[in-house]
């Protein structure tokens, strides 16, 4: 697999998604099966691997995903990168740098590891993004971390948090049907020589052409069912972009998942999406999208048809 860098990071240019093993796509597999998948992927030449604190069942504990990472990757770890996040949202977090020292270092126990590659803020939710980029470049030099991001912010935050501790990512929900980063913070990112990080970038499922208007979606813990392009009638309504998709995949020989990858590939030197999937295959085929190359031309005719058609539903990066 080709090589991309968040900043001095050097990556898989596709990265694993691991949060739906523990949260946020319904049923979650058993552990065994989970740890092996992941092994899958690095075996696949995957050497990014995405986990959060909060993600763990319902959201009613911390840790569960985190220490599946650590346990698929305690023997690897010289030669994948994990990314984590922190999440300091709600009040009565205590002093911002000492709180993050320690939920890191409870993070680094779960992840069986003594340094983090890349650690995120998850969401900023009233603090100032300068106390928390000072804490971060505390714990860079103190090696516990390599480097830091944040995620769902816009410029004016990236740029107070770059000029007090340089970011090594942003990691905003991007995909084909979400593309409020395009216009600036992509672009500021790619001149600051921070890597984009999109989360969701088959949004949710939509991009692979399997969800259609009569899918139903778990009871318990599925974000799905509150994706704003995935209410029926939005299912519907995004059924030309879906049926787009299919027509070029089929053309490329390709999956409609594949191509909504390569499509954000071809576009972004600095971009490294981060595909979610709790199934074998399906994580080896969105990580085959990095062999799947667009012509200029192709990649043109994409991005018209693209722009020719309304999206139905949008996240944006405020709220969840
Ligand atoms: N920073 C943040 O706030 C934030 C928020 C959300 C997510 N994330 C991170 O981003 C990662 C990816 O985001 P995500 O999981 O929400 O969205 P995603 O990658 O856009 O989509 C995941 C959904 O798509 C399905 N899917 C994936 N590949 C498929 C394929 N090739 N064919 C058919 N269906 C496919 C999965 O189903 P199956 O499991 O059945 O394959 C799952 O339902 C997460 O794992 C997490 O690490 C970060």
């Amino acid at each position: 697999m080709k090589i991309r860098k968040l900043r001095h990071i050097d990556v898989s240019e596709v990265g694993m998604g691991c949060m739906a093993f523990s949260h946020g796509y319904g049923k979650i597999p058993d552990e065994t099966y989970s740890i092996e998948a992941i092994r899958n992927a690095y075996d696949h030449g995957c050497t990014f691997f995405d986990t959060a604190e909060i993600y763990s069942p319902n959201l009613a504990s911390v840790g569960h995903n985190e220490r599946i990472v650590g346990k698929a990757l305690k023997d690897i770890r010289g030669d994948v990168v994990i990314a984590t996040k922190v999440m300091l949202r709600g009040a009565g977090f205590g002093h911002v740098t000492q709180t993050i020292r320690s939920r890191l270092e409870d993070s680094l126990t779960r992840l069986q590891t003594d340094y983090v590659d890349l650690y995120y803020l998850h969401r900023l939710g009233g603090i100032p993004v300068e106390d928390v980029a000072e804490a971060m470049g505390r714990l860079i030099d103190d090696g516990l971390i390599r480097g830091w991001g944040l995620s769902q912010v816009d410029v004016d935050v990236i740029e107070r948090a770059q000029s007090v501790t340089p970011l090594s990512a942003v990691q905003n929900i991007y995909s084909m049907v979400e593309r409020d980063s395009e216009s600036e913070i992509i672009p500021y990112c790619a001149e600051h020589d921070i890597g984009f990080v999109p989360f969701s970038p088959i949004a949710s499922g939509l991009l692979s052409g399997k969800i259609t208007p009569t899918t139903r979606f778990e009871k318990n813990d599925d974000v799905r069912n509150w994706v704003p392009q995935l209410s029926r009638r939005n299912i519907e309504g995004n059924q030309p972009i879906v049926a787009m998709l299919k027509d070029f995949a089929e053309a490329k020989n390709a999956t409609p998942a594949q191509i909504s990858l390569a499509w954000m590939l071809h576009k972004y030197p600095n971009v490294v999406p981060i595909p979610g999937s709790k199934n074998k295959e399906r994580i080896i085929e969105n990580l085959n999208a990095s062999d799947v190359a667009l012509s200029d031309d192709e990649f043109n005719a994409l991005e018209q048809s693209l722009n020719s058609l309304t999206v139905y539903g949008h996240r944006g990066l405020g709220g969840f």
